[in-house]
């Protein structure tokens, strides 16, 4: 156990700072073992918070950094302290210019944050806390300055000098090295400064803005790269129409940068002006990335793109609004993809991910609310609930106003809060203002933890043709919260008569008509809505769209869901119902194999199959949803005690009986698809590859050697990522060891060179559900191309082997946790926050029967016991066991 405890920071202590920072000028002189970051500041008293009489000493932030010196009003300074996280002076006057020098090792900084190298590049990542590995500053996003940079560096190995803003004087030094100056006039927090120095070629392009003005777009990789950037351009000029058409907003410097890096924590950081991205999120190619790649790639462009204006022209005041900048930001990406593809799709995809996922996280040890209250480390709070959680909060917030009060809302939260750092709060200030609304209720979702659920009964009374719906809604306890109030829980709803038509809807009482569709706010624990005029027992289409975060249960017979999955007039509620019977039919399998009964399939899951699969005039991405069933962790997610091995049998029963009741239906489906052979990345031709790359998958089911051949061809044969990945997936998930073994032969040999489908190919294999998982992912970890200090590569075998092959990782003799306990411990050395994100598997064990349980705990508290952790891992074991 370790000594000190790391401390709680809490919302509630807010306090403005003492000082404000009005200029940084900074300096970087980059050399191979080291490198001097000179800093001038010039600060100044914040006359606005109460002091008390003496001038409060100034107490900058600072992490592993070698003080060299400190200058005040340009006299050396000698009379200062420093510890492990601060530099603390006393100033004697109201504003005054400090100039510091420190030096760190970014070619050591296996953490990722700050400044560090990765391959031969120099690169930074400040958010949430990195800039103060960098210098000693006021690292707050409420502190928020106007920034010059000069990198000075050697012209041979970096000939590429990047920072935010605009480039504004260059030169030469002696002994081979330049140096260019950048400024960026925009003030912002320390969090949004970057720094790129390498040996990178560029793809230029430019954008002219709704008001004439031309921007011009690069984008940096490493020069074998080159060939990869045309998809990631293109997005980022939809992505720059697209904010100014749907919200106003026209890009504000002249130039905007994005750079590709291979070592990165998260997807991508919106450094203003000087977007640094994995590389993951900025490359893709026909050969190289599949059609899920290409997507991310769009959405993560736009993403950080879209923070220019929600984050960086208005930024958050402290961590605890992450939500303000990220769940806003993830709502405008999500719809700009639904813009640009399937918006039925997006949100089949966005629910899926966000009930399998957020939904653990809420109802699991680290639940915490959109804006949490109090955190240890920041890093462990960039959340599915912060984000994805955040977003639908977003979302419900559109939908009660509608797409124009929303717009008129945004317009002033940008026009009011242009420069400055504010709060959730203001945000839902600007829209009820701009609205006259009032979301007091509303805000509830910011604050209290945890999913709710919403039962719905309903009663018909033939005499009166009047039709009840009846909520309930209770929202489970969560960690430092065991009683919630009631929140706002907008349903939209239509009523369907026998058939499939949707009635008018009028309540009663009322004289309005509200047309066939309408949105009920749902605001009390127990509440009812009468509709009138009804002349038969409708069969109710509810929360359509996933209209709320919520877990919404209303007693429908298989048979309700088999007539909605079939005629219910809104297409997500389509797929909802034949999802929800097959969640039905999975949850009643588990149990009849649990009971050591046989199985049997229910033909009214095959007959939506059948029906879906022969509906040509339907999006083909929606036939290749409604037949997905549903994944193992969601149906984790849903149980109260989960058996994962009964599970998976369930699960891949279904599966290969489905495949063998549909088997004609599938391979002509399959044969039909083949003929639209040529490629292309438009949508049409992704939802082609997703339906048949699903269909494959079912036919390997089979046991049918014409359908192996089949895939092999397809393997061999395929001209792009998508289908010869799902070939090999097919492939490695069947039992047939010749075939596999030569595809990932041959796979590993053929792209040997491209580190990011090499993560495919880790990844592939470690979601591998055949039996002897664990042996294979410990072998793989011993593959010359796999390395503890790349996440990707961390992410693509150990996070996939843990999260997402639920049957080799929870093997009985707790062999699976102990080996995830082991790479966290070693992985806290190098990257803490990486590491205290391997947690999450573990961190859920209160879901598993009571032998998973006691093999999870022991695990759990071996890490805990290991000398020297990080707060990141400390903050999520220490609460997952608690
Ligand atoms: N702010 C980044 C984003 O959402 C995420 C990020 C957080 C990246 C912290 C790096 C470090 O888009
Ligand atoms: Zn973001």
């Amino acid at each position: 156990m370790r000594t000190e405890q790391p401390k709680t920071i809490y919302l509630k202590d807010y306090q403005q700072p003492d000082y404000w920072i009005d200029e940084t000028q900074l300096t970087f002189e980059l050399f191979e073992d080291h490198a001097l970051v000179h800093s001038r500041l010039s600060i100044r008293l914040n006359d606005a918070k109460p002091q008390a009489q003496a001038q409060p000493p100034l107490v900058l932030d600072g992490q592993l950094l070698e003080l060299v010196s400190v200058e005040l009003d340009d006299q050396p300074l000698s009379n200062y302290q420093v510890d492990d996280d601060s530099l603390t002076l006393q100033p004697q006057t109201a504003s005054f210019a400090l100039a510091i020098t420190t030096r760190i090792e970014p070619q050591n900084n296996t953490a990722l944050e700050g400044l560090y190298k990765s391959g031969g590049m120099f690169c930074t990542q400040c958010e949430a806390e990195g800039f103060r590995k960098i210098t000693y500053y006021l690292d707050r996003p409420d502190v928020m300055s106007r920034f010059t940079t000069t990198v000075v560096a050697d012209r041979g190995s970096y000939p590429v000098l990047l920072s935010n803003g605009n480039p504004i004087a260059s030169g030469e030094h002696d002994g081979g090295r330049h140096w260019i100056s950048w400024e960026d006039p925009f003030p912002k927090p320390a969090y949004l400064f970057a720094l790129v120095a390498g040996d990178l070629c560029l793809l230029q392009d430019s954008f002219t803005t709704m008001t004439g003005r031309e921007i011009d777009l690069r984008i940096y990789v490493e020069p074998e790269n080159r060939e990869q950037c045309d998809h990631a351009m293109d997005s980022l000029k939809r992505s720059m129409r697209w904010d100014e058409e749907v919200y106003g907003r026209e890009y504000d410097l002249d130039i905007f940068m994005i750079v590709a890096v291979n070592d990165f924590n998260m997807g991508a950081m919106e450094n203003k002006g000087l977007n640094i991205f994995n590389s993951s999120c900025v490359l893709a190619q026909q050969d190289t990335a599949t059609d899920m790649a290409f997507q991310r790639v769009e959405a993560v462009v736009a993403h950080e793109y879209f923070h220019n204006w929600s984050g960086n022209r208005v930024t958050c005041r402290d961590w605890f609004q992450l939500s303000l900048k990220e769940g806003f930001t993830v709502f405008r990406d999500s719809e700009f993809s639904a813009d640009m593809n399937s918006r039925t799709v997006k949100r089949i995809e966005d629910v899926t991910f966000l009930r399998a996922n957020q939904f653990a996280e809420d109802a699991g040890p680290m639940a915490h609310p959109v804006r949490p209250d109090s955190f240890i480390e920041i890093s462990n709070f960039y959340t599915l609930t912060v984000y994805e959680k955040g977003a639908e909060v977003v979302r419900m917030l559109h939908t009660l106003l509608g797409a124009e009060g929303f717009r008129k809302g945004t317009d002033l939260y940008f026009e009011r809060h242009d420069g400055q750092a504010v709060t959730c709060d203001d945000f839902i200030k600007a829209l009820e203002d701009a609205n006259g609304a009032d979301f007091s209720q509303f805000k509830r979702w910011y604050s209290q933890a945890g999913t709710p659920r919403l039962d719905v009964a309903s009663h018909y009374d033939a005499a009166r043709r009047e039709y009840r719906l009846s909520f309930r809604q209770h929202c489970p306890a969560t960690p430092g919260q065991s009683e919630k109030r009631p929140q706002v829980i907008p349903v939209r709803m239509a009523l369907l008569d026998s058939a499939g038509q949707e009635l008018p809807l009028q309540m009663a009482g009322e004289q309005q008509s509200l047309g066939n569709e309408t949105v009920l706010s749902v605001t009390e624990a127990e509440q009812e809505f009468v509709f009138a005029n009804i002349d038969q027992e409708p069969l109710p289409s509810l929360l359509r769209g996933f209209s709320a975060p919520v877990k919404l249960s209303y007693p429908y017979s298989r048979d309700d869901r088999v007539f909605l999955a079939k005629h219910d007039p809104d297409g997500f509620n389509r797929w909802e119902a034949a999802q929800g019977l097959a969640v039905d039919v999975l949850q009643g399998l588990v149990e009849i194999h649990r009971a050591g009964r046989p199985l049997h399939l229910d033909q009214r899951l095959a007959d939506i199959y059948r029906t879906v699969l022969a509906d040509t005039a339907l999006d083909a991405a929606m036939v290749a949803e409604i037949i997905r069933l549903p994944s193992e962790a969601y149906l984790v997610e849903l149980a109260d005690t989960a058996h994962v091995d009964a599970i998976h049998f369930a699960r891949e029963w279904l599966r290969a009986e489905l495949a063998r009741s549909l088997k004609s239906e599938l391979q002509q489906r399959f044969d039909s698809l083949q003929v639209s052979a040529h490629y292309s990345a438009d949508a049409d031709a992704m939802a082609m590859r997703s339906l048949k790359n699903t269909l494959l998958g079912y036919l390997m089911l089979t046991d049918d050697q014409a359908v192996v051949q089949q895939c092999v061809r397809q393997f061999v044969e395929a001209d792009n990522m998508t289908d010869r990945q799902a070939a090999l997936v097919a492939l490695v998930n069947s039992p047939f060891e010749q075939p596999r073994q030569a595809a990932l032969e041959h796979f590993a040999e053929r792209w040997a060179a491209y580190p990011l489908v090499m993560d495919q190919w880790f990844s592939i294999q470690a979601g591998s559900t055949q039996p002897g998982g664990l042996e294979r992912v410990e072998a793989l970890m011993q593959h010359p191309l796999f390395t503890l200090r790349n996440p990707n590569k961390v992410r693509a075998l150990i996070g996939a082997f843990a999260n997402q092959n639920l049957v080799n990782f929870h093997r009985a003799d707790g062999a699976g946790y102990r080996f995830l306990a082991d790479r966290i411990i070693e992985l806290d050395r190098l990257n803490p926050q990486i590491a205290a994100r391997l947690v999450t598997p573990l961190s859920r064990w209160r879901k598993f029967a009571s032998d998973r349980q006691q093999l999870m705990q022991q695990e759990l508290a071996r890490i805990l016991a290991t000398e020297k952790l990080s707060p990141d891992v400390y903050e999520v074991v220490s609460k997952s066991l608690a």
